[in-house]
């Protein structure tokens, strides 16, 4: 799904921000209305009390949320649903019910204060759940193959259209099985020519790449993965072998022109090569597996393997490291293992 443009995609962007304070405000408005009729028109410490327990109520469940009250607020939007997920009528027409029985047996400060919190409260609670209900986040895996619709959590700052997201980043899982449908060269090529864009220092691409595709190769790389490795990559439509090419400053001349003596300046001992291949070459690694995934592919990257056996077998210029073998396909029976936690934002990014 694309995000159409001039108004039809300014309209889409309008009422997709404005859907929480939409309902909020329908709510606390329907709460107060309903406890007006039932009552009277509230003096101004009746107000203040209605702003203290909409405020308290807004806090404290975020608290809730978050994990505490001094924990970073969320930066992202809820779930992405179905428009109808912003359907807030039960949610203001329950807060305004239950305003109208405070108001039976309450009045003053403590009303008003109630009035405020139990809209809040009901809002919040209720349409978190209407939203957690109507978008795909309460699934337990992903279908397969990887999906293209947006299902998830959408941030709000990304330019990135929500689907790509979903598709590089939130659905994207680490495939163990496959179907037997072939990954052509044609895709791998696109995929190559899409990330080849990413950067590396001075531009030095150290990554080279095997593809894996007759028997005899296959067999010869089997035998030096992990056990717990070998079944997958037999059985992987097509295995590629990522490794860093330690003589990549050859090409610095040509793709670092505006500084050819790089190659001779920096580079020159092989240690140092070593080093800079390593780094740059699994950030292309990094590129290539979100480019597997932008064909609408998996990838099973893996680094059980006994690395000396396989770069004597596969690279015996002597020249090669291999970093990492990748399967690459589409999802097949029972593809995925559980879904391990990602560390939170505030437990990974300091501010200094
Ligand atoms: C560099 C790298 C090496 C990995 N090595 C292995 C491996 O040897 N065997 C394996 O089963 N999984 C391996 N994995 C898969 C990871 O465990 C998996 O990508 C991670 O747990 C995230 O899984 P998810 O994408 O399903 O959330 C490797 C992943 C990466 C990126």
């Amino acid at each position: 799904m694309t995000t159409p443009r001039g108004y039809r995609g300014s309209l889409q962007g309008v009422v997709a921000a404005g859907a929480a304070p939409h309902g909020y405000t329908l709510a606390l408005w329907t709460a107060t209305a309903v406890t007006v009729s039932a009552r009277d028109t509230p003096s101004a410490t009746d107000a203040l009390a209605l702003l203290t327990g909409a405020t308290l109520t807004y806090v404290t469940v975020g608290a809730a949320a978050h994990g505490g009250p001094g924990r970073p607020l969320a930066r992202t939007a809820p779930p992405a649903g179905p428009v109808w997920a912003a359907l807030h009528l039960p949610t203001a027409a329950l807060g305004a019910v239950l305003s109208a029985l405070l108001a039976h047996v309450l009045s003053g400060l403590l009303l008003w204060g109630l009035v405020g919190a139990t809209a809040t409260g009901v809002y919040l609670l209720g349409s978190a759940a209407q939203f957690r209900w109507a978008g795909s986040d309460r699934r337990p895996s992903p279908p397969s193959p990887v999906p293209t619709a947006p299902t998830r959590g959408t941030a709000m700052t990304l330019v990135l259209d929500p689907a790509a997201q979903n598709l590089l980043f939130r659905e994207a899982r680490t495939a163990n099985t496959f179907t037997d449908t072939p990954v052509t060269d044609e895709q791998v090529q696109e995929i190559y020519d899409l990330v080849k864009y990413g950067p590396t220092s001075m531009n030095q691409q150290p990554l080279r790449m095997v593809l894996v595709r007759s028997d005899d190769a296959r067999a010869r790389l089997v035998r030096h993965m992990a056990e717990g490795n070998r079944k997958k990559t037999e059985t992987a439509p097509l295995v590629a072998l990522l490794a860093a090419d330690n003589e990549f400053h050859e090409q610095l001349p040509t793709v670092f022109p505006h500084f050819p003596q790089a190659k001779d300046v920096f580079f020159t001992e092989r240690t140092v090569r070593e080093r800079s291949a390593a780094l740059n070459a699994a950030l292309q690694v990094g590129y290539f597996i979100i480019g597997v995934r932008a064909a609408g592919l998996a990838a099973g990257p893996m680094t059980g393997f006994d690395a000396d056996a396989i770069d004597k077998e596969f690279f015996p210029d002597g020249d090669h490291s291999v970093l990492a073998v990748v399967n690459i396909g589409n999802p097949g029976t029972d593809p995925w293992f559980a879904r391990n936690p990602r560390l939170a934002y505030d437990e990974v990014v300091s501010t200094v």
